[in-house]
């Protein structure tokens, strides 16, 4: 190729573009730089510097101490546009002693996959707008949050684990949550629910993880439990729900933990016999305290060799 020629020159140029954005490398969209900005506003997230591309893991936007369980990170997917463009994925603000509300315009981060915002001092509502997200997880534990969970989540087909223990909500559990189609962790711990559990949940059968202790429901416990075939660990503690433990629990065979402490009603002179457990050959963990059980401990308990906990 002749170096004087007008071709020579156009492959200069896409050269030094082509470069020039691997120098700069791909960005966050000034939308999503702006509601980022609005969010932690609203969160009380004051140490994010926006003078660097929030994309970039500099200063506060990915914790330099990686200690488990208070993750402070902002991460991004940049294979958008061949690498030019960014979206966020994940946020991740644990124990960063947040004293604000949970924002609304998390919606305007349409590729946002995950929020954990476990252990702050967050207060209000669950925005129902939330609803609109694709997100896989969803974490809030041990915050200060109220109102009931808004319909509206029944909607996030993507949703794999919701996690709200340790919180202060309060209200029906929506029967919309029946909808969610790939829900594996569902952890509801120390609440104020009330009522009883949908009859929609029946359909959850992709749920492996249910933790419902501390709560006020009412009613007993589901003889529909026994669709939840995925089911690896099972807390019903405290949880206002009365027994007998229903005995198509046994139906349940990748059930590792079981945990049922206290029934209620058990003020009454209602007794039940030992739940049916025997198919649960997969058991490793077994708790039935404070549950009016009476009569004998079956033998089948001794021929589980899994069990480590009784
Ligand atoms: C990171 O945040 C802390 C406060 O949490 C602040 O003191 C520090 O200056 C920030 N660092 C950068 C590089 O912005
Ligand atoms: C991505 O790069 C390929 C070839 O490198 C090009 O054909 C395509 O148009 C580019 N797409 C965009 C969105 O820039
Ligand atoms: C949230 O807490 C703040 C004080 O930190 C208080 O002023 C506000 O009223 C609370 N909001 C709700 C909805 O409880
Ligand atoms: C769920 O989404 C559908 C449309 O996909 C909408 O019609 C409906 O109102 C939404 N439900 C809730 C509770 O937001
Ligand atoms: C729980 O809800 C009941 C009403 O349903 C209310 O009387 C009680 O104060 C609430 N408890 C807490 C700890 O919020
Ligand atoms: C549980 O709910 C009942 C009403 O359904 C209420 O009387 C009681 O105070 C609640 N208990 C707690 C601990 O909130
Ligand atoms: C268990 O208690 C029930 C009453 O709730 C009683 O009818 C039954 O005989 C008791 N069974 C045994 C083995 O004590």
């Amino acid at each position: 190729m002749n170096m004087a020629s007008p071709h020579f020159f156009l492959l200069q140029l896409l050269l030094t573009f082509f470069f020039l954005s691997l120098a700069f490398g791909a960005t966050l969209p000034e939308d999503e730089v702006q509601a980022l900005k609005d969010i932690g506003e609203i969160l009380g997230k004051k140490d994010w510097d926006f003078s660097v591309d929030p994309c970039s893991g500099e200063r506060n936007w990915t914790s330099q101490t990686k200690v488990r369980g208070t993750e402070n990170t902002v991460t991004c997917d940049c294979s958008f546009e061949n690498a030019t463009i960014c979206h966020v994925t994940n946020i991740l603000l644990k124990v960063q002693n947040l004293r604000g509300t949970l924002p609304v315009a998390l919606v305007r981060l349409p590729y946002l996959q995950e929020i954990d915002l476990s252990r702050n001092y967050l207060n209000g509502t669950i925005p129902l707008e939330w609803g609109l997200l694709n997100l896989v997880r969803i974490s809030l534990s041990a915050n200060r949050l109220t109102g009931s969970i808004p319909p509206e989540l029944g909607n996030i087909s993507t949703l794999q684990s919701l996690t709200l223990e340790f919180n202060q909500l309060s209200g029906n559990l929506p029967g919309e949550l029946g909808n969610l189609p790939n829900i594996q962790r569902l952890l509801l711990t120390s609440n104020n629910f009330t009522g009883e559990l949908p009859a929609t949940f029946a359909r959850l059968t992709t749920l492996q993880e249910v933790r419902l202790g501390d709560n006020n429901f009412s009613g007993s416990i589901p003889d529909f439990i026994q669709s939840w075939t995925s089911l690896q660990k099972l807390v019903i503690q405290g949880t206002g729900l009365s027994g007998p433990i229903p005995s198509g629990i046994s139906l349940l065979e990748s059930l590792t933990d079981l945990y049922v402490w206290r029934i209620s009603d058990i003020e009454g002179s209602d007794y039940f016999p030992f739940p049916q457990l025997n198919n649960l050959a997969n058991l490793e963990i077994l708790i039935l305290r404070s549950c009016n059980i009476n009569g004998t401990i079956p033998e089948y308990l001794g021929t589980m060799s899994n069990l480590q906990t009784l």
